[in-house]
């Protein structure tokens, strides 16, 4: 299959490129007036309408000028939960904050007992109809945690919602644990780490990455480290939620036990920037959170000015961020931490793909990756995305060379 007339290929990247940092950040291939060939849901080859020599009578799609890019990826969602907390909106319009929040017993625990309430089959059903809208929205790869269930039993009944969602999408799902996300009801701090350390061999069955919420008030650097080092030997590769509410040492203890992410870095500086010089770990931010919770922005462009890659994630998550919609994520990113649409692309596709260890499958306009792919209606630009962030812009998302009907 051939889509031809696209008026903007965006986002090629030579074979073996699997995550952009620093200056490279600012680059990503265009094509003007192009075409792009799909065999057995891959992409095979594009190049210049001039230079299309293929009839054009075999099955293809017109793009009538509109842009073709690769799907975003969201390398970070707790999409899995149970119902919702907008009695805690209207908390926080009262003028709580999310620690305040927390520290009443709502926030994490208030999902996790509705979460406990909720039958799987149901848990399933409300997770499943918030990845089909942000597949809509155009978004062809996702990572989801646990996290709500907060003792063994209901952590694994997520990590199983979380295996059915990956079977029944056609996008690419992967599943971390985040058993250390709060300290359960009836669970001292101490026992509550220890239950998690126990269980890390069944929810290794069931995930592929890790993750702590090491941060102020929740868990300490001492218990990330002795987490990490018990999921290690089962292939769990960390990715750490770090720096959100304080400088928290996430980020170095994270990058110290080899993380593919560390992820929020709202109040990450200087030291932190130090920490990932040279490592493999994707500093990963999420605007959506600093948006709705009134928090600062992480400070994105220092980290590419020092050389750095980031990517950019929803959170999507019914406390600090309720909603998975990439395209806006990238809005605040160019609005709110000034990068520029260029560099928030880049950071919503192939960096965050990197962020999940998928940037060798998806991610970007390569030959041999899935044909993850958003046609534009006509006129769109890279530029357009973030400025014009609320007009619709999909004419059609194709998940590994097939379209999505929602
Ligand atoms: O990434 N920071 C920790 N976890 C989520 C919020 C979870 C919640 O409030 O339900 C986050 O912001
Ligand atoms: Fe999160």
């Amino acid at each position: 299959m051939i889509i031809y007339n696209i008026g903007e290929l965006v986002g090629i990247v030579p074979e073996g490129v699997l995550r952009k940092q620093g200056v490279e950040m600012s680059q990503t291939g265009v094509l003007h007036d192009a075409w792009l060939r799909i065999e057995e849901g891959k992409i095979v080859e594009y190049g210049e309408m001039r230079d299309l020599s293929t009839s054009l009578e075999m099955t293809g799609i017109d793009a009538r000028g509109g842009m073709v890019m690769p799907t975003f990826c969201d390398s970070h969602t707790h999409v899995v939960y149970a119902g919702c907390r907008d009695g805690e909106f209207l908390d926080k319009i009262a003028g709580l904050s999310y620690e305040q929040i927390a520290a009443r017993g709502g926030g994490i625990l208030n999902s996790a007992d509705l979460l406990h309430a909720t039958p799987e089959d149901e848990l399933f059903r409300q997770a499943m109809e918030r990845v089909r809208e942000m597949l809509a929205k155009g978004t062809g790869a996702l990572e989801i945690k646990s996290g709500y269930g907060l003792n063994p039993a209901d952590e694994l009944k997520m990590l199983r919602v979380i295996r059915r969602i990956r079977d029944s999408v056609p996008a690419a799902v992967r599943a971390t644990f985040l058993g250390a996300h709060a300290v359960g009801r009836g669970y001292t701090h101490e026992d509550y780490v220890q239950a998690m350390i126990d269980m890390l061999p069944q929810a290794a069955e069931l995930s592929d990455f890790v993750d702590v919420f090491c941060d102020e008030g929740f868990f300490t650097v001492e218990d990330t480290a002795r987490i990490l080092s018990a999921a290690a030997p089962l292939g769990l590769r960390p990715k750490i939620h770090a720096d959100e509410l304080a400088a928290s040492g996430g980020v170095q203890v994270g990058v110290a036990h080899g993380a593919l992410s560390v992820d929020h870095l709202e109040r990450a500086g200087a030291a932190e920037i130090d920490a990932l010089r040279g490592s493999e770990t994707m500093p990963t931010m999420l605007p959506g959170s600093s948006f709705f919770l009134g928090i600062p922005y992480a400070p994105a462009r220092d980290f590419i000015a020092a050389g750095l890659g980031i990517a950019l994630a929803s959170d999507y998550n019914p406390g600090s961020s309720p909603s998975g919609d990439m395209r806006f994520v990238m809005a605040l990113g160019c609005i709110r931490m000034r990068l520029t649409p260029v560099q928030a692309f880049n950071a919503v596709t192939l960096n965050a793909a990197y962020a999940m260890g998928l940037s060798a499958e998806t991610g970007s306009i390569t030959p041999g990756k899935r044909a993850d792919l958003i046609l534009t209606q006509p006129g769109w630009t890279l530029t357009k995305l973030p400025y014009l962030y609320q007009t619709p812009f999909i004419r059609q998302v194709f998940l590994a060379g097939i379209p999505f009907i929602p």
